[in-house]
């Protein structure tokens, strides 16, 4: 798995083909996309129009993209994937991962308050199922490699309880203010990958309280980036990349794709890792408060007890 993708939440249709193009050309070999960014289609067109044109072949390029929460019925999971591929203009992907440990009704819209309408939950006997299902996938031939996404260490292990194949990667959000480090022992012991989402702080996340701290902003960042003649969203990349966690930024400007590309070659030092390691701020963007109980809100989560 190349250790730089193009994130393309929030890229809206319109933009998301352009900033697939322009990542292609500049050398992004991984794309992480998903059904409920709704915008596959596009970027189905553009992979479609790079093969086409030769200069780089399907097998070139990394593809992941994701199961939503209201496809987690056993029976829901191949239409959802073949929704996907035909999205994508694919005949596989090379990782699919259950994107978030909680089913939804079929019919339920994104929750945006802690309690809502349409959130069945998580059971470890549904996602149980629901990887079955995933797994199938793979015998068919239809991904290469599944996986999972903010699933906690305790979910991860009830899940390889019953796994026929264990997930290859767990997707979380990761960045200097949400380090993951137990997590990422934890996965490594059992052979998951973890990708960082969210590695620069998901700036342009639907919801911003203005008292959150702003990754960009750390002055521990921001002097580590001037002593290496770069910028704070570099460090933060490079540092992801230098614990092994493959980063994967969203960004539809081609000032950011190009410099995002550029933090395979900011090489931080043990100082420099030591003192993002010494960051003393813990916080998670991503609440997702509905796929938790009160007293399972993982390290570094804020119950803000809205609604
Ligand atoms: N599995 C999951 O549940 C999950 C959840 C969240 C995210 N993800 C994945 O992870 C990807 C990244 O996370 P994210 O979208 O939340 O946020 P992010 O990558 O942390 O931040 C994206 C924002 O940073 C800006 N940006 C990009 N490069 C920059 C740079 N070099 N300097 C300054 N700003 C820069 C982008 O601007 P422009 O776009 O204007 O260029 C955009 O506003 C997502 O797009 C998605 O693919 C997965």
């Amino acid at each position: 798995m190349p250790f730089i993708a193009l994130g393309t939440w929030k890229s809206k249709k319109g933009t998301v083909g352009n900033a697939v193009r322009l990542a292609l050309r500049h050398g992004y070999r991984h794309i992480d996309c998903a059904w409920a960014y709704d915008n596959e289609d596009e970027i189905g067109v553009v992979l479609t129009e790079v093969f086409k044109e030769g200069k780089l072949k399907r097998g070139d390029v990394f593809i992941t993209s994701k199961l939503w929460c209201r496809h987690h019925a056993p029976e829901d999971v191949l239409p959802a994937c073949q929704e996907t591929l035909t999205n994508l203009q694919l005949d596989y992907l090379d990782l699919y991962l259950v994107h978030i440990p909680c089913a939804f009704k079929k019919d339920a819209k994104v929750p945006t308050r802690c309690i809502a309408d349409g959130v069945i939950g998580y059971s470890p006997e549904g996602i149980a199922s629901t990887w079955k299902a995933m797994e199938e996938l793979v015998d068919k031939g239809l991904c290469k490699a599944i996986g999972i996404s903010n699933f906690t260490i305790k979910k991860t292990q009830t899940l390889l309880e019953t796994a026929r194949i264990p997930p290859a990667c767990n997707q979380v959000e990761l960045h200097p203010y949400l380090h993951q480090d137990e997590l990422i022992s934890f996965s490594t012991s059992k052979g998951i990958a973890v990708t960082a989402y969210s590695p620069l702080g998901s700036p342009d996340r639907p919801v911003v309280n203005p008292t959150e701290p702003v990754v960009l902003e750390n002055p521990v960042l921001t002097k580590i980036a001037e002593k290496h003649n770069t910028t704070a969203a570099l460090v933060a990349l490079a540092w992801g990349i230098k614990r092994g966690t493959p980063v994967l930024p969203k960004a539809v400007s081609e000032n950011h794709i190009k410099e995002n590309l550029d933090a395979i070659h900011v090489n931080l030092d043990e100082d420099d890792m030591k003192a993002i390691q010494n960051i003393g701020i813990r916080h998670r963007y991503l609440k997702m408060c509905w796929m938790y109980k009160p007293e399972e809100i993982p390290v570094g989560g804020v119950w803000d007890g809205e609604e």
